[in-house]
C-alpha cells in the first residue's frame, strides 16, 4: 500500500492522493444515499450504506485511499450527548459543563460503537488490497468544544472558562474523553483499518500557553495507547490552525504525519520531512472549486515544495460542497502525472 509506505517514512513518486471528506454533498451518489438513509447519523451506523459511500470516491476517482464515513461526533453520541444533526444548521449537542458531564458513560464506548467497525470490516473486504483504508477520530480538544458549546461556536468562552477556572476538573474530563477515542481508534484498527488520522480542527483555537496541554498532550496520550497495542499502524494528525506551533505539536505527539492547514509555509513542511515526520496537505480546498491553470500551478508548487521527503498529497481542509466533481479528477490527474525537479 502506497499510503502505508509513506507514512512509515519512504519518500515516493508521485505521492499518494486523498482528500479529507472526499466522500459527501458534492457526489450526487453520496446524496442519493443520503436520502435513503434519513437522518446523517443514520447513514453513519448503517454498516451498508456507510461502506457503499466510504468506496463513491474510490471508484470514481481512484483515490490512493478510502476514509471510512463516519464522523467525529460519534464519541460524544456513544457518551450520551444525544447529538442531532440539523439541516442548515451542523451539529446540536446536549452541552455538558464541569458538573453534568459526570453523568456521561464511558463504560465500553466501543461496544455502543459497533455498526461502525462492521462498515470498517466490509469496506476493508471489498477496497483494492493496494489502497489503504484510513480509520479517524476526532481529537479530545476538538470534540470537547462541540461537547461543551453544545454544537459549532464563535469564541469558545464555555470551555475556556472551564478550562482556565478549573484546569483539574477539565484535565480528568479530557483525559476520559481521550481515552474513550483511543479505544475507538483501536477499534477501528482491529476492524480492518490501516492506518489512522486525528482531526484536531479546532487546535488553532487554543492560545500558546494552553496548546501543549489541551491539544498536543492529549494527542500524545492517544498515540501511545494505539502504539502500545499496534506499535506499526501510523497515526496522521491534523492540528489545524497550530501555524507556528505545528513542528511543536509534531514533537509532543509523536505522530508519524502531520496534516499541514493550507495556512502553513510549504518550508515549515519540509522542515518537518527533515525530523523524520512525513507531511500531508495542503491545497486551499476552495481553490479546488475554482480549478483551471492557478489550481494546476498551485499543485505543482506544492509538490516540488515538499519533494525533498516523504508526502502525501491533500487538501488543508476538507472538500466544500459546492466542489465541482471534474476539478477532483482533474487533481487526481495532476498529482499523477507529477515528476519531480531534476
Ligand atoms: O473525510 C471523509 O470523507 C470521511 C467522513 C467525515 C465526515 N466528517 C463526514 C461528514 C470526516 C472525516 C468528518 C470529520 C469531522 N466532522 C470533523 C473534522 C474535520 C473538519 O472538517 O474539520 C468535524 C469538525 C466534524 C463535525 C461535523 N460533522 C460538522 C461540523 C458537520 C456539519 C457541517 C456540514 O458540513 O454540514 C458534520 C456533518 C458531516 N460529516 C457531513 C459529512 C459528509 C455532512 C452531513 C450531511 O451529509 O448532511
Amino acid at each position: 500500500m502506497k499510503l502505508i509506505r509513506v507514512l512509515k517514512g519512504e519518500r515516493v513518486n508521485p505521492p499518494p492522493v486523498w482528500l479529507m471528506r472526499q466522500a459527501g454533498r458534492y457526489l450526487p451518489e453520496y446524496r442519493a444515499v443520503r436520502e435513503k438513509a434519513g437522518g446523517f447519523l443514520d447513514l453513519c451506523y448503517s454498516p451498508e450504506m456507510a461502506a457503499e459511500v466510504t468506496l463513491q470516491p474510490i471508484e470514481r476517482f481512484d483515490f490512493d485511499a478510502a476514509i471510512l464515513f463516519s464522523d467525529i461526533l460519534v464519541v460524544p453520541d456513544a457518551l450520551g450527548c444525544d447529538v442531532r444533526f440539523v439541516e442548515g444548521e451542523g451539529p446540536v449537542l446536549l452541552p455538558i459543563d464541569g458538573e453534568t458531564w459526570r453523568g456521561l458513560d464511558f463504560t465500553d464506548v466501543p461496544s455502543r460503537l459497533a455498526p461502525v467497525y462492521e462498515a470498517v470490516r466490509q469496506i476493508r473486504a471489498r477496497l483494492d488490497p493496494g489502497k489503504a483504508l484510513i480509520g479517524f477520530a476526532g481529537a479530545p480538544w476538538t470534540v470537547a468544544t462541540y461537547m461543551v458549546e453544545g454544537g459549532a461556536s464563535k469564541d469558545y468562552a464555555h470551555l475556556k472558562r472551564w478550562m482556565w477556572t478549573d484546569p483539574d476538573g477539565f484535565g480528568v474530563f479530557l483525559y476520559k474523553l481521550a481515552d474513550a477515542i483511543a479505544d475507538h481508534l483501536i477499534a477501528q484498527i482491529e476492524a480492518g483499518a490501516d492506518c489512522v488520522q486525528l482531526f484536531d480542527s479546532w487546535a488553532g483555537v487554543l492560545p500558546e500557553q494552553e496548546f501543549s496541554l489541551w491539544s498536543a498532550e492529549p494527542v500524545y496520550r492517544i498515540i501511545g495507547k494505539i502504539r502500545e497495542r499496534h506499535p506499526d499502524v501510523p497515526v496522521i494528525a491534523f492540528p489545524r490552525g497550530a501555524g507556528a506551533g505545528a513542528d511543536f505539536f509534531a514533537r509532543v505527539s509523536e505522530a508519524n504525519a502531520i496534516g499541514m492547514d493550507q495556512f502553513m509555509r510549504l518550508e515549515q513542511g519540509t522542515a518537518l520531512q527533515k525530523q523524520g515526520v512525513v507531511v500531508q496537505g495542503n491545497l486551499d480546498p476552495i481553490l479546488l472549486t475554482v480549478g483551471g491553470p492557478v489550481m494546476e500551478r498551485t499543485v505543482k508548487y506544492i509538490l516540488d515544495g515538499l519533494a525533498g521527503g516523504p508526502h502525501v498529497f491533500n487538501l488543508g481542509h476538507g472538500i466544500v460542497p459546492q466542489t465541482p466533481p471534474e476539478n477532483v479528477a482533474e487533481l487526481v490527474r495532476l498529482v499523477r502525472a507529477w515528476e519531480p525537479p531534476a
